[in-house]
């Protein structure tokens, strides 16, 4: 089966080097001439663990091609993806002009029947809109193909996405055509060797569960995370009261690890384009619009944590940061909780000495030499008058506390991740807040 992704982002790239690897011969389409030129080489633009020997096998067995003209590769396909960005509009909806530009091509140039899957989270109706894109280019040619759209929106976590990808809880696909569904079942064929399951249902059911699931799980988060300041007040431990309501099979254990805020690429932005379309249908969601205040509220706890330790002063202290990224295992800084904090600190005049294991490039990309960069965890401490954890990176979870404290000044620590033993730290003459306790 021959099948083109266009988009060479996180989804894309993922999506193409796993369907590669079922045997599918994959050609991953992008606009950029220069990523496309370093994946051909076999560099991959993000970090995301296994993917690049997986991309390097794939190519190496001819499976994986890359290209920057979708019209030239298009009529060679069965299926096309589409997994360009979406960015927000500055009212929060999905910004579609990147996937309607890629049904216009595809409307310029196609010869013979083809499947258009949307993989990109997509508002409800733009399959629709993408086929009336795709038809109005074929009425200008004044040709009569035949085609099919369908939505299949991807669940992958970063950090994980490629075993999200091959062995996922579930395929959605929404299709309005016997046709389509009988392509893109053979594609899936391979995945059911693993007996998870494909749902098909009905194109905006589809391009609705995506968001539903996101915001769903971005609901849980908030939540825990309002009981977590709930559970401060009244002298209750959020840990305890997650395992007590976790064990309840109707609420299970997953998603309710209170912290200093979700961010990403895709709670976030797919919270606020669902507030979004609501809206627009005059409908308002109540229960999204808390969450997205209750979690731009948690992103300044931790600030506010250590102005209470530091009884509002303070202009000219050093604070350590361990952990840029969103959440461990990536380098992506997309509404990442450490922006809110690194902000709040240089406005109040705190020097920020900063280490992540692999967003320190990212972050100097986004915010500059601000702050200071170290090369390990420890060299960070040097001085400093506070700790703020952010990210829970493995290598952060046992560091040795003899060596934390003899580098910082005052032995204060901010645990936005609740990861730290507070008897552990007691123990070595250090003062230790987290979330919830
Ligand atoms: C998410 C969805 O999980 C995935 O299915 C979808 O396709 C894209 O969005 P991702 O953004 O990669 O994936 O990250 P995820 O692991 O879900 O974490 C999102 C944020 O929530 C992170 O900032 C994380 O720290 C936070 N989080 C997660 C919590 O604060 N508590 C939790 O219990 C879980």
């Amino acid at each position: 089966m021959n099948i083109a992704i266009v988009g060479t982002g996180y989804v894309g790239l993922v999506s193409g080097a796993c369907f590669a690897e079922t045997g599918a011969t994959v050609t991953c389409v992008d606009v950029d001439c220069a990523k496309i030129a370093a994946l051909r080489k076999g560099i991959i633009p993000i970090y995301e663990p296994g993917l690049d020997e997986l991309v390097v096998k794939n190519i190496n067995a001819g499976r994986l091609k890359f290209s920057t003209s979708l019209a030239e590769v298009l009529n060679d396909q069965q299926i096309v993806f589409t997994a360009v960005g979406t960015p927000p509009d500055e009212d929060g909806s999905a910004d579609l002009k990147y996937v309607l530009q890629v049904a216009k091509t595809i409307g310029e140039n196609l010869n013979r029947y083809l499947v258009v899957v949307t993989k990109s989270t997509v508002p409800v109706g733009t399959s629709h809109k993408i086929a009336d894109t795709i038809k109005a280019e074929l009425k200008k040619r004044g040709v009569d193909v035949a085609f099919d759209v369908a939505s299949n929106p991807e669940f992958l976590k970063e950090g994980n996405a490629i075993k999200d990808f091959m062995s996922p809880d579930r395929v959605v696909i929404g299709v309005d055509s016997e046709r389509a569904k009988n392509i893109l079942t053979k594609l899936y064929k391979p995945f059911l060797l693993n007996n998870f399951r494909v749902i098909f249902m009905d194109i905006p059911s589809a391009e609705m569960t995506k968001y539903a699931a996101n915001s769903m799980l971005a609901t849980r988060i908030s939540f825990m995370n309002d009981i977590a300041n709930l559970c401060e007040l009244v002298g209750a431990d959020v840990n305890k009261v997650r395992a007590g309501i976790g064990s309840d099979t109707r609420i299970g254990r997953k998603f309710l690890y209170a912290g200093c805020g979700y961010g990403g690429s895709c709670f976030p932005k797919d919270v606020k384009a669902l507030i979004k379309t609501a809206d627009d249908n005059g409908y308002s969601l109540e229960v999204l619009k808390a969450v997205e205040k209750v979690n731009e509220r948690q992103k300044e706890v931790l600030f506010k944590k250590l102005v209470k330790a530091f009884d509002g002063e303070l202009k000219g202290k050093s604070v350590a940061l361990w952990g840029l990224a969103f959440k461990p295992e990536t380098d992506d800084m997309r509404e990442s909780t450490a922006l809110v904090v690194i902000k709040k600190l240089l406005n109040a005049g705190c020097k920020v000495q900063a280490y992540d294991p692999e967003a320190m490039n990212e972050c100097r990309r986004i915010i500059g030499d601000k702050i200071e960069y170290y090369e390990n965890k420890y060299d960070a401490l040097q001085n400093v008058d506070a700790l703020i954890l952010l990210t829970e990176w493995k290598e952060f979870r046992l560091p040795d506390w003899n060596v934390v404290a003899n580098k910082m000044h005052r032995k204060l620590i901010l645990d936005g991740r609740n990861i730290f033993d507070n008897d552990d730290l007691a123990e070595h003459g250090f003062e230790y807040h987290c979330i919830g306790k």
